[in-house]
């Protein structure tokens, strides 16, 4: 039985509710995290330990749990970000679909195109606002300005920031808000056609309007995207996602449905940090 199914057994949910959860457990796994052993140092410091957890389509998943826990390593362990990092050392599996990302000869950087990533402080490029958007599909070799034109307005469109910065596109994109910079930085991995987005703390930079914005976008790239993202808000968590992950320490505590890990969590230690007693 799925996390998912238990839930339905354990709870006796409202009709809305019911129908939601029927909905989440219908869509496919398109992400499989088996027995995830992560070490930094060549493998002197452990930071995740056994991680087992799989990711439906067109969901949003959170991981919370206190600084330092392993939230970022994990979610950096699913675009092989972290391959970046001298003397990483990844053991177990990491599955988008039947692939494991892990495997040797996957292409890399067609994985990171595939799965995108957002960070914390929004990182424009010091160009324009159109040739941040443009300069991954450049790369890819799109050279067609129409077809650029059409991109650059479709991905600016899904960020939510189109209608903004149509009559800018050419002025500096640091010359945005913070706010706007972070949606161009969404725009600019949605230009990749992603199948999977990953977001560090997207929001943690952004004032509470900026904030709501970006988690307004964040439910509507839902329906074409499956977003994992890692937040330091618990009330942004019960906010926007389907699924929660609770993390101490390097180990997966608790993984289910956000509602569930809020109002009945099974483990006294997720308890603990919802209401406020960790630490
Ligand atoms: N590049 C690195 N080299 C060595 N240790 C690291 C590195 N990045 C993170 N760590 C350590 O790994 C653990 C998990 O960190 P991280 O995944 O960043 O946690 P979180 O995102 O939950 O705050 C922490 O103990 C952190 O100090
Ligand atoms: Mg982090």
């Amino acid at each position: 039985m799925s996390n998912i199914e238990k839930d339905l057994t354990e709870q006796t949910p409202t009709k809305e509710e019911k129908k939601k959860v029927v909905a989440l457990s219908k869509r496919e796994d398109i992400i499989r995290i088996e027995n995830l052993n992560f070490y930094y140092n060549k493998g002197k410091k452990q930071a995740l330990f056994n991680i087992n957890m799989n990711i439906k389509e067109n969901s949003i998943t959170t991981f919370i749990g206190p600084s330092g826990c392993g939230k970022s390593t994990l979610l950096r362990s699913i675009n092989r970000m972290n391959d970046l990092v001298d003397g990483a050392v990844v053991d177990g599996d990491i599955f988008i679909y039947d692939q494991n990302v892990y495997d040797n000869g996957v292409d890399v950087a067609k994985l990171r195109t595939e799965v995108g990533m957002v960070f914390q402080k929004a990182n424009p490029f010091p160009l324009s606002i159109w040739e941040n958007v443009a300069y991954g599909p450049k790369t890819q070799g799109v050279k067609n300005v129409n077809v650029l034109n059409q991109i650059v307005q479709d991905s600016l469109t899904k960020a939510a920031l189109w209608d903004e910065v149509k009559d800018i596109l050419n002025s500096p994109a640091l010359g945005l808000s913070g706010g706007q910079q972070q949606r161009l930085c969404i725009a600019r991995a949605v230009a990749m056609h992603p199948k999977i987005l990953l977001m560090d703390e997207p929001t943690s930079a952004l004032d509470p309007i900026a904030t709501l914005k970006v988690e307004e976008l964040i439910l509507e790239l839902k329906k074409e995207y499956t977003i994992v993202m890692v937040t330091h808000s618990l009330t942004q968590a019960t906010r926007i996602s389907d699924m929660t992950g609770y993390f101490l320490d390097g180990s997966l505590i608790e993984y289910g449905r956000t509602k569930k890990i809020f109002t009945s969590p099974k483990d006294p230690r997720t308890e603990d940090y919802i209401s406020g007693r960790y630490g």
